[in-house]
C-alpha cells in the first residue's frame, strides 16, 4: 500500500461539512469587512520567500518544500501566504495604482516541520492582508476581523496577545541591547541561539528550548525603546480595542517567526491546543512591498490556520447537509422507473440518489438513512401496477401515496 507523506492529511467527506462552515462563515465576515478574495500561486520562485521573509527565519532556513524545475530554476511550495500576495500586488500594475487595497485568501501551505497534533506539513490558511495604509484603525480592523471570526465559530477561551516590535528607527537601538544581555549570557544558550545570535537576534526571543525561555524573562523588552511615533500608533491600536471591547494580553516578547514585522505583531491562542497554541496570527509589515521592488506601501494582516481551529471545534455539531429523496424499487421494471425519476428530480433541483443493484428493501433503507434522506421515494412491484409512488418521510415516519405528476410539487410544498 502506498500511504501518503507524513503530517499530510486526507479529508473525508465527514470532515468536510465542519471544514466548509469554517470557510463559509470566514468568507462572510471577509465580505463585512469589505475584504476582496485574491488567488495566489501555490509555487513561487524561492527568492520571494526568501527576500521576503528573510533567510535567517526557521521557515526559509529548514522548512522550504524547495526544488528545481526543468529550467534550473529555484522554486519553493509556498509556506505562507503574505510575501505571494505582495509579489503579485507589485507586479500586478492595476491593483498596485489603487490607494487602498483589501485582500483575503484561502489554501494550502506546507512546512516541513516536526509533525505533531495541530503542526503538519500541509496545512491551510485563511487569512487576509490590507495595504496603503498606516492608520492604527487597520491595526484594530484585522485583528477585529479575526476576532469576530472566533466568535461566531466559536472559539472557546481564547486569548489575543500584542505587542509592537518598533519601527526600523527604533529597533536598532532594541537589538543592540538584546545582544549585550544574550552575550553575557552566551553559554546559558542553546547552540541555535548562539547561531540566531550573530545573525538575527531577535528570533532568540522565539526559542522554544527551557532554558532560553527562562533567560527570556529578564531580556531588555521592546516597550522600553519604541520611538514616539511607534509609541502612539500602538496607544491608538489599543485605544480601538478597548472601544471596542476587545481583550488582549500585552506580551513582549511577542516577536513572530518572520521578519517582515514592524510596528504591531499580535497572536490568537488558546491552551486547548498544547504546544501548536496560535490557531490566528499577524501583524503590520510597512516595508514589505518596497522591499519587492513597489513603491513605499504600508500594509497590515494575518493568516489563520484552519486545521488547528477545526480541532477547537471538536464538540460542535453542524447538520450535514441531507439529501433530499432516496429512491427505492425492487429491480427489472421498478428499476427503470426509478432511474427515470432519478433523472427528471435532479432535473428539477432535488437532490435524489438510489442503488441500482440491491433490489431489497432493507439494505436500501439502511442506505437512505446513512445518506440522511429526508424522503424515501418507494417503487414496488405493487406501486407500479397502480402507477402511483409510496412517498414515505423518513424524518417523521408518515407515509402517503402519490402520483408521479404531484411529485415535484409534494417537494416543493414539503422543504
Ligand atoms: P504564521 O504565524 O506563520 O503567520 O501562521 C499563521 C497561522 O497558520 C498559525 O497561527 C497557525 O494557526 C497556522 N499554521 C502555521 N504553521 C502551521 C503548521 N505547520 N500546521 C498547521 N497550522 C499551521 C503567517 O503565515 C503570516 N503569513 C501571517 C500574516 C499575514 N502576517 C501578516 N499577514
Amino acid at each position: 500500500m502506498i500511504k501518503k507523506p507524513p503530517g499530510i492529511e486526507d479529508i473525508f467527506p465527514d470532515k468536510i461539512t465542519k471544514w466548509n462552515y469554517v470557510l463559509e462563515t470566514a468568507k462572510n465576515i471577509f465580505k463585512i469587512y469589505n475584504y476582496k478574495e485574491i488567488i495566489i500561486p501555490l509555487i513561487e520562485f524561492t527568492e520571494v520567500f526568501a527576500r521576503g521573509l528573510g533567510d535567517e527565519t526557521d521557515i526559509v532556513s529548514k522548512e522550504m518544500f524547495s526544488f528545481k524545475d526543468r529550467g534550473d530554476r529555484d522554486l519553493s511550495l509556498r509556506p505562507e501566504g503574505t510575501a505571494s500576495v505582495v509579489r503579485a500586488l507589485v507586479e500586478n500594475g492595476e491593483y498596485n495604482r489603487l490607494a487602498l487595497n483589501k485582500f483575503f485568501y484561502f489554501g494550502p501551505m506546507f512546512r516541513a516541520e516536526r509533525p505533531q497534533k495541530g503542526r503538519l506539513r500541509q496545512f491551510n490558511q485563511f487569512g487576509a492582508e490590507l495595504f496603503g495604509s498606516d492608520h492604527p484603525f487597520h491595526d484594530f480592523e484585522v485583528i477585529s476581523l479575526m476576532n469576530d471570526m472566533a466568535k461566531r465559530l466559536p472559539i472557546k477561551d481564547y486569548e489575543l496577545l500584542l505587542n509592537s516590535i518598533g519601527c526600523q528607527r527604533c529597533r536598532p537601538n532594541f537589538i543592540l541591547e538584546l545582544s549585550k544581555y544574550y552575550e553575557s549570557h552566551y553559554d546559558q544558550l542553546c547552540q541555535e541561539c548562539q547561531r540566531r545570535l550573530k545573525k538575527n537576534p531577535l528570533r532568540l526571543l522565539d526559542c522554544k528550548n527551557k532554558d532560553c525561555q527562562k533567560l527570556k524573562e529578564d531580556a531588555p523588552k521592546i516597550s522600553s525603546f519604541l520611538c514616539q511615533d511607534c509609541q502612539d500608533h500602538h496607544a491608538e491600536v489599543k485605544k480601538y480595542l478597548d472601544s471596542a471591547q476587545i481583550d488582549y494580553q500585552d506580551d513582549f516578547n511577542l516577536v513572530r517567526g518572520l521578519d517582515y514585522y514592524n510596528k504591531t505583531t499580535f497572536e490568537f491562542v488558546t491552551k486547548a491546543l498544547g504546544g501548536q497554541n496560535a490557531f490566528a496570527a499577524g501583524g503590520r509589515y510597512d516595508n514589505l512591498v518596497e522591499q519587492f521592488g513597489g513603491k513605499p506601501t504600508p500594509a497590515i494582516g494575518f493568516a489563520a490556520g484552519l486545521e488547528r481551529i477545526l480541532l477547537l471545534l471538536d464538540d460542535l455539531t453542524i447538520d450535514s447537509v441531507a439529501l433530499d429523496a432516496f429512491l427505492i424499487h425492487s429491480g427489472g421494471k421498478t428499476l427503470e422507473i426509478a432511474l427515470e425519476i432519478v433523472n427528471f428530480l435532479r432535473q428539477n433541483n432535488i437532490s435524489v440518489d438510489l442503488d441500482p443493484v440491491n433490489t431489497n428493501f432493507k439494505p436500501q433503507f439502511k442506505r437512505a438513512d446513512r445518506e440522511k434522506a429526508k424522503i424515501a421515494i418507494i417503487i414496488g412491484e405493487e406501486e407500479l401496477e397502480k402507477g402511483i409512488f409510496s412517498v414515505k418521510n423518513l424524518i417523521s415516519g408518515t407515509q402517503q401515496k402519490i402520483v408521479r405528476s404531484e411529485l415535484i410539487e409534494f417537494f416543493k410544498k414539503n422543504f
